[in-house]
């Protein structure tokens, strides 16, 4: 669960308040606005990327999958299984997860291959893949689906929607077939900008 209430980002030459709201474990949020509204601000605040003013709780480990994804210079499998090595869990017992969310995906067939020769959309499904494997309890995407075909739009739906129960998850995105088969609920934001 998070919790916001006064919330601002000083960007220097923008200020970005938001409006109160709680984000629910077990419920999907879609946050929706313009461009430059503050979408991805938002998400980094919630991250702990950001400086911001207000109260912000956050209950829980966070993840959060940028709109660029990061790609480790290895293999699928050791990208995937990065953040399970840094947190010294036995990657024996993740192992039918991982290969369970790569079916999942259709990466199943790439998980030996260096991860940076990947497309653009396989390259945001591995970094997705890595930021949900060791069950984090609140989820950022942002803009996920970018990059995304539409077979493959599906399946990550259905692959959220079978974490969701566990998970809080606050998605960012504008794919109007994602956002149908997904939202519990739209945070969104615009309106609030101040030029500082
Ligand atoms: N580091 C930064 N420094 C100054 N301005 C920024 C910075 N990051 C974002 N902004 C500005 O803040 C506004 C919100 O950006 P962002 O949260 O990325 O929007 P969105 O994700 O909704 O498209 C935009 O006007 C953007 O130009
Ligand atoms: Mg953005």
């Amino acid at each position: 669960m998070i919790d916001i209430k006064n919330l601002s980002v000083d960007l220097k030459t923008i200020e970005i308040s938001f409006d109160d709201f709680t984000f629910e474990k077990s419920k999907i949020t879609i946050v929706s606005g313009k461009n430059g509204s503050g979408k991805t601000t938002l998400l980094k605040a919630i991250a702990g990327l950001l400086e911001y003013k207000g109260d912000l709780h956050v209950n829980g480990e966070v993840t959060y999958n940028s709109q660029e994804p990061v790609i480790f210079n290895r293999t699928v499998y050791e990208n995937i299984s990065y953040p399970l090595k840094i947190r010294k869990l036995d990657l024996l017992e993740y192992e039918e997860k991982i290969w369970d969310y790569c079916k999942i995906l259709e990466m199943d067939h790439l998980i030996n291959k260096n991860a940076l020769k990947l497309s653009s959309g396989e390259k945001m499904k591995v970094s997705i893949i890595r930021s949900i494997i060791f069950n984090p309890d609140i989820v950022l995407l942002d803009e996920p689906t970018t990059h995304l075909d539409l077979d493959s739009i599906n399946e990550l739906g259905t692959l959220i929607r079978r974490l969701k129960k566990d998970m809080t998850f606050i998605i960012v995105s504008h794919n109007k077939t994602f956002i149908d088969s997904l939202m519990d609920v739209e945070y969104k934001i615009g309106g609030n900008h101040v030029l500082s």
